[in-house]
């Protein structure tokens, strides 16, 4: 709902980054050289096509607090493609690869506020990196809405056999992005990742009787008016009359919106961390979509690796869970190694309850697919999770061969978990 945010003009100051943006970009550029690395792994390939999206596009310049200039997003993509085919070279380097590997990029910048836009094009008109002859910038000034359906077309006439592609949809607020877009993007191009802000608190801090027939048509704007609606969520919140009714209010509005977000925009996994950057008390969801497992766990690599963010919820399988027994945070995510041991305990007392639930073995690639939207953990958690349960004997976990596993990081896709049957019987 929010216009709000930062102004850019040819003749103005830049504008001031917020730490909330500077985390965000963090994450986005890690991510970025990781994929991009990992597309890059095949010995015998030579190159690549990718495509980055950069859909609310911003003037690609802020200053920080002190008066350092600092990148926006247009330019975070354009290093991060630099430092990646870096990195590229020299792991091809190590291993002895002597093919030349090229990653051949389209980067579209959308911008639709006609000032913005013209100071991004100065930004990018001024860049070294734009001009790169592996790289082609295209800046639309336009809504991205509008602008996408050419994109789209743009990708699949370039990239004909998988449309390798990242979205970046940073939105103020959270009602300017229609999630209908984000679908017909994952209907066109499977391969597609999209990262979506989406500012939760603006629309939490909103609700009231009175902000109904605003709430309303910004659901609608967003894709989500079918599905939800102001009066609904008004009911969450007038419904809980605890001590500690805030709290479990907003913990039941996320967990409602971020089952919503994911199956409106078609994707099958998404990372809904809550975000509350480091020395800021303002909230919101920087949220990963995309249709493949793989993207899912490599988003959640990232968060663990960098952990400048932090995620109050939930360890285990309840990774919105916000609520302890007293209603406080039940467990404030920092991606640390205390967040490590919490994970590998809470772990180890919901793999065993969900396999109670589920009345039947489970393939361990099954199990990884069907929590992985309930769960900050990564694999390697996973794994070392059921096979320390495995040990205590509170699972059983078999290969195709039938033999037994010696080893955490060992346990593959196929193998089966089983709990013994004493323990089917566990309490829900
Ligand atoms: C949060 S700012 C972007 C910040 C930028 N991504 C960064 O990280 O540096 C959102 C930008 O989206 C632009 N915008 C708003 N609605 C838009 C739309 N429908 N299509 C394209 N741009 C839009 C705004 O003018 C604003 O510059």
């Amino acid at each position: 709902m929010a216009k709000g945010g930062y102004g850019w003009s040819l003749d103005g100051a830049l504008p001031v980054i917020e730490d909330h943006s500077r985390a965000k970009h963090d994450v986005l550029r890690a991510y970025l050289i990781n994929y991009l690395r990992i597309l890059a792994q095949h010995p015998r390939s030579e190159g690549i096509r990718v495509t980055l999206v950069d859909g609310f596009a911003g003037g690609g310049r802020y200053r920080t607090e002190s008066g350092e200039e600092v990148s926006g997003s247009p330019l975070v993509l354009l290093e991060a493609l630099q430092e990646a085919r870096a990195l590229v070279a020299m792991d091809r380097k190590q291993r002895g690869i002597r093919t030349p590997y090229v990653i051949d990029a389209h980067v579209h910048l959308v911008e639709q506020n006609r000032s913005t836009c013209a100071f991004l094009r100065k930004v990018i008109a001024d860049s070294s990196l734009a001009s790169s002859s592996d790289t082609r910038v295209t800046i639309h000034g336009n809504d991205f809405h509008r602008a996408l359906p050419g994109i789209l077309k743009d990708i699949q006439d370039r990239q004909r056999r998988n449309g390798r592609s990242v979205f970046i949809l940073d939105q103020y607020g959270w009602s300017q992005v229609n999630l209908d877009a984000v679908k017909q993007i994952f209907a066109e191009l499977p391969y597609a990742e999209v990262f979506l802000t989406w500012m939760i608190d603006n629309l939490i801090n909103f609700l009231s009787e009175q902000m109904i027939d605003k709430l309303n048509p910004a659901l609608q704007r967003t894709g989500l008016g079918q599905a939800i609606t102001a009066e609904q969520l008004l009911a969450i919140k007038q419904t809980d009359s605890g001590l500690d009714g805030d709290l479990a209010w907003r913990r039941a509005i996320q967990t409602l919106m971020t089952g919503q977000i994911r199956a409106s925009s078609g994707a099958a996994f998404s990372t809904p961390f809550y975000i509350v950057p480091r020395n800021s008390r303002r909230g919101y969801w920087l949220l990963h979509l995309a249709r493949h497992w793989r993207a899912n766990e490599e988003m959640k690599r990232i968060h663990w690796e960098s952990n400048n963010l932090h995620h109050p919820g939930g360890a285990g399988f309840n990774m919105l869970g916000y609520l302890g027994n007293h209603g406080q945070l039940a467990f404030d995510n920092r991606f640390d190694e205390h967040a490590h041991q919490a994970t590998r305990d809470a772990l180890r007392r919901d793999i065993p309850q969900r396999m109670s639930q589920l009345h039947s073995p489970i393939r361990f690639g099954d199990l990884v697919q069907l929590t992985a939207n309930e769960t900050p953990a990564r694999l390697d958690q996973l794994q070392e999770a059921v096979f320390a349960l495995s040990r205590e004997r509170q699972l059983t976990v078999t290969t195709q061969s039938g033999a037994t596993r010696r080893g955490a990081h060992s346990i593959a896709s196929e193998d089966l978990i089983e709990l013994p049957t004493q323990l089917w019987l566990l309490p829900n």
